[in-house]
């Protein structure tokens, strides 16, 4: 029964892994560098196979397993082909409806948790699966792709920031009840406001963009000043590592948040605050978390190793590279920037592929998500 759930797991990561090459390719294709596959959609939907048809598929997927499958599958599913679906002969839209269906399903979800005790980190993730629902709605739409971007962006910084606010319990054993509530109030007051400047950015984007800016300036400083990462940076293996990666996300958040201050919705200065959130930010987060989050979606060890050190720091360095050469205007250093990061993303695929197959055979020590329903999106330790 568990092999065949954990293969069913794996089925549903094959979309996941096909979105990313894809999508992968199109970044490629979008640098103007050569590329394996030139498909005449492949640049226009980089974006959307990125964002929803690979993390954001990804993030429903453990979602879905954290709350114990059946229908929650279909979120990720959905999110996934839905992706894959714009690159079909059928009009872009269509991919697009079955992308919103998946998110609609991800926010569904969170439902019985809500329910549960209403707990504010599980009102921040619902908050980032609306803003999913939105970015999908207007993508389908034909919103163009810049008016999106901050609606993707909140999806994952509100759910990313709801598991912290979880994960910020442990630290905070000691602390008074009345305390930790208040803190806890503040962050979904704090996500609330995201979720307003974003819709209210979409109408006025002159304003609204550079008050996104601020607003996301405000969480990153909020959420990384109350984040275990500051004190878990200072152990050893695994917790260490994770601090790395779950700082240096927070580091680049800040960078994108100034970015916005005067925005600029396309060049290179349009690349430069794109890929400080969905590399800097985003990737960095996944990579901090892949070590628990994958063990508890396919349910085999996934050993952490020195290797995911040197995806973390080829991840950040082509990233710096990148951004820099988009802010000088610098044509060869962002070709090179980008085709590392190419690089970063393949190495951290094969990196989790090798430390899985070369791991001891599930033990005791391996977590079932089912039971962990409600410790977290990721049902697992806290790293
Ligand atoms: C790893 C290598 C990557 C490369 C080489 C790459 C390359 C590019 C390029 C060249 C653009 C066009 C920017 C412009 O118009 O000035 C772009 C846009 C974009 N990228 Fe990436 N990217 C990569 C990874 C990612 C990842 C991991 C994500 C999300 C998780 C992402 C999300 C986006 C989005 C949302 C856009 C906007 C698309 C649009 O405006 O149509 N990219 N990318």
């Amino acid at each position: 029964m568990f092999k065949f759930q954990a293969n069913g797991r794996l089925v549903l990561l094959l979309p996941c892994g096909i979105a990313l090459l894809l999508g992968l390719d199109a970044g490629l294709l979008l640098l103007g560098l050569p590329a394996p596959l030139t498909l005449e959609r492949l640049p226009d939907v980089h974006g959307m196979l990125m964002t929803i048809g690979f993390v954001g598929a990804l993030i429903a997927l453990e979602r879905a397993v954290a709350r114990g499958g059946g229908w929650a599958y279909a979120g990720p599913l959905g999110m996934a082909l839905g992706a894959l679906l714009t690159l079909s002969p059928a009009p872009v839209w269509v991919g697009g409806v079955v992308m919103l269906a998946g998110t609609c399903v991800l926010l569904l979800t969170y439902r019985p948790l809500w329910q549960r005790n209403h707990d504010p980190a599980v009102a921040i993730q619902v908050l980032g699966a609306f803003l999913a629902v939105g970015a999908c709605a207007l993508w389908a739409r034909g919103v163009a792709m810049p008016m999106v971007v901050p609606w993707l962006t909140g999806f994952f910084v509100l759910t990313i920031a709801g598991e912290r606010v979880e994960l910020a319990r442990v630290g905070q054993l000691f602390d008074a009840v009345a305390v930790r509530e208040r803190r806890e109030n503040q962050a979904l007051v704090l996500s609330m406001l995201l979720v307003l400047v974003i819709a209210l950015a979409t109408i006025w984007p002159q304003w609204g963009l550079p008050a996104f800016g601020v607003t996301l300036l405000l969480v990153a400083g909020v959420f990384a000043w109350r984040d275990v990462a500051r004190r878990t940076i200072r152990s050893t293996g695994l917790p260490r590592f994770s601090a790395a990666g779950l700082l240096a996300a927070y580091a680049w958040l800040v960078v994108a948040g100034l970015l916005w201050l005067r925005p600029q919705l396309e060049g290179y200065r349009y690349d430069a605050v794109l890929h400080a959130t969905f590399l800097g930010f985003v990737m960095s987060m996944v990579l901090a978390h892949a070590p628990v989050i994958l063990p508890a979606v396919i349910r085999r060890p996934l050993p952490y190793g020195p290797a995911f050190w040197v995806v973390l720091v080829l991840l950040h360095g082509s990233l710096l590279l990148r951004v820099v050469a988009d802010l000088l205007g610098i044509d060869s250093a962002r070709e090179v920037g980008g085709a590392l990061n190419v690089v970063a993303l393949l190495a951290l695929v094969a990196t989790a592929v090798v430390s899985v197959l070369t791991a001891r055979s599930p033990g005791a020590d391996t977590p079932e998500p089912s039971a962990t329903v409600g410790a977290g999106p990721v049902g697992r330790v806290s790293p």
